[in-house]
C-alpha cells in the first residue's frame, strides 16, 4: 500500500480503481471546466502569513456548524451516486464522518437510501433536497428525512436543470452502469470494484426507485433531473419547503451577494457558497472569490459555509480566514471513498485535518476561532474588477 499523505494520492488510487464513467463523473465540470479550474487555482492565489515565537500548545479546531458541535468545520457535501464510487458508499461516508465527528449530507440522488444511513448511523445527518414537479414524492421525501431524525434540510438552488458535462453524455453514465462494449471492457479491468459492488445493498437511485412511479429511465442522472426537477422554484417556493420542513434549513448553491440577501430574508440557517463544484454554470466565478462580497452582504445574519475548491486543510483555513463559518467537501472526501471505502473516507478527514491544525500553527494560531484576515495575504486584485 502506498504511503497517503495528501489528497491527491488518494485521487491516484480512486482513479486506478473505480469505472472510467464514475471517476469522470466526480472529476467534471460543465463545459469548458473554467470555474471548475479556477475553484482550484483561485485558492492558489491566497498566500499564508508565517508568525513566529508563539505558543502553539493546545490547538483545537473545534467547532460548531448550525448549533452542532464538529471536530473540525468541515462537512462531506451532498455527492450523487457516491454509492456507485465504492458499494455502499454512503453508508461508508456517513460512518467515517460520524466517527471524525463532522456533518455527513446525504444527496437526493444518493444510492443509499435515506432509511439506509439512519440504520447505519447514531447521529444525524443532513439531507440535501432536490425539488421536483411531483410535490408529493418532495413532501414524502421530506417526511422520511424526518422520520430518519436528519438535522438539516440543505436544499440545493443551482440545479434545476443540469450543466451540461461532455464525458457523461460520453460515457452514457447510469447506475447500474448500462453494458456496452465500451463498459464492459472498462469493468473488466475494475474487478475489484466489482467484486464489491455485487454485494452493495443497493446499484440504484435509493431514495428514488420504489417511491415514484411511470420514471422513463430511473437510471439515468440527466434524464431524471430532465423530466422531475421543478422547474418552477422561487423564493416563494422555498419558504414553503422551509415551513414544510419545521427544522434547520441550508440553503446551498448562492454566489450572488443578491441571491445571499434572500436567502437571509427568507430566514436560512446557513447559506452554502458554491457553484456546484464548476458542474453547473460554467463562467461563474469560484466560491472563494465571492466570498467576500457574500459576507458583507449578510453581515454575519447567516451561518456561511464555503464549497467548490477546496482539496486540503490550507483550503479549509483560507475559507475560514476570509470570514466563512464552515465549508464542505465533496470529491475530497470521494477520492477517499473511491480509493479505500470507509477507511478512504477517514484518511481525507485525516489528511485535511492535519493539514489544517499544522498550518494553523505555523500562522501562530491556536485556536480556529481566532483565524482572520490577518492570517492572510490576499492579492489586491482577488476580487477582480468586473463590470455588470
Ligand atoms: C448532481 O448533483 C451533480 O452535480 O451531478
Amino acid at each position: 500500500m502506498p504511503v497517503i499523505t495528501n489528497i491527491q494520492d488518494l485521487k491516484r488510487i480512486y482513479e486506478r480503481r473505480v469505472p472510467r464513467m464514475f471517476f469522470d463523473y466526480a472529476e467534471s465540470g460543465s463545459w469548458t471546466e473554467q470555474t471548475f479550474r479556477e475553484n482550484t487555482s483561485d485558492f492558489e492565489q491566497i498566500r499564508l502569513r508565517q508568525r513566529v515565537a508563539v505558543d502553539m500548545s493546545g490547538r483545537s479546531t473545534a467547532a460548531q456548524m448550525i448549533g452542532e458541535d464538529v471536530s473540525m468545520p468541515v462537512s462531506l457535501a451532498p455527492v450523487g451516486l457516491t454509492g456507485m464510487q465504492h458499494a455502499d458508499g454512503e453508508i461508508k461516508a456517513a460512518k467515517a464522518a460520524e466517527e471524525f465527528g463532522v456533518p455527513f449530507t446525504l444527496s437526493t440522488m444518493s444510492i443509499n437510501s435515506i432509511e439506509d444511513v439512519a440504520e447505519a448511523t447514531t447521529k444525524p445527518f443532513w439531507f440535501q433536497l432536490y425539488t421536483m414537479n411531483d410535490e408529493d414524492y418532495v413532501r414524502r421525501l421530506i417526511q422520511r428525512a424526518k422520520d430518519a431524525k436528519c438535522s438539516a434540510l440543505v436544499i440545493t438552488l443551482d440545479l434545476q436543470i443540469l450543466g451540461q458535462r461532455h464525458k457523461d453524455l460520453k460515457n452514457g453514465l447510469s447506475a447500474p452502469p448500462k453494458l456496452t462494449p465500451k463498459t464492459i471492457a472498462n469493468l473488466m479491468t475494475k474487478w475489484a470494484w466489482g467484486i464489491e459492488m455485487l454485494g452493495a445493498k443497493r446499484r440504484e437511485f435509493g431514495n428514488i426507485v420504489g417511491h415514484v412511479e411511470g420514471i422513463s429511465d430511473a437510471s439515468s442522472l440527466g434524464a431524471w433531473t430532465a423530466e422531475q426537477f421543478d422547474l418552477s422554484l422561487d423564493w416563494g417556493k422555498i419558504a414553503k419547503l422551509k415551513e414544510m420542513w419545521g427544522g434547520k434549513v441550508i440553503l446551498k448553491g448562492i454566489l450572488d451577494a443578491e441571491d445571499a440577501r434572500m436567502a437571509v430574508k427568507v430566514g436560512a440557517d446557513a447559506i452554502v457558497v458554491s457553484n456546484h463544484g464548476g458542474r453547473q454554470l460554467d463562467g461563474a466565478l469560484s466560491s472563494i472569490r465571492m466570498l467576500p462580497q457574500i459576507l458583507d452582504a449578510v453581515g454575519g445574519e447567516v451561518e456561511v459555509i464555503l464549497d467548490s475548491g477546496i482539496r486540503s486543510g490550507q483550503d479549509v483555513l483560507k475559507s475560514l480566514a476570509m470570514g466563512a463559518n464552515g465549508t464542505m467537501i465533496g470529491r475530497a472526501f470521494v477520492y477517499g471513498l473511491g480509493a479505500m471505502g470507509q477507511k478512504g473516507v477517514t484518511k481525507a478527514l485525516e489528511v485535511i485535518h492535519k493539514e489544517l491544525d499544522t498550518t494553523m500553527a505555523l500562522c501562530g494560531e491556536r485556536d480556529i476561532a481566532n483565524l482572520g484576515r490577518h492570517n492572510l495575504l490576499i492579492p489586491k486584485n482577488f476580487e477582480g474588477d468586473w463590470q455588470g
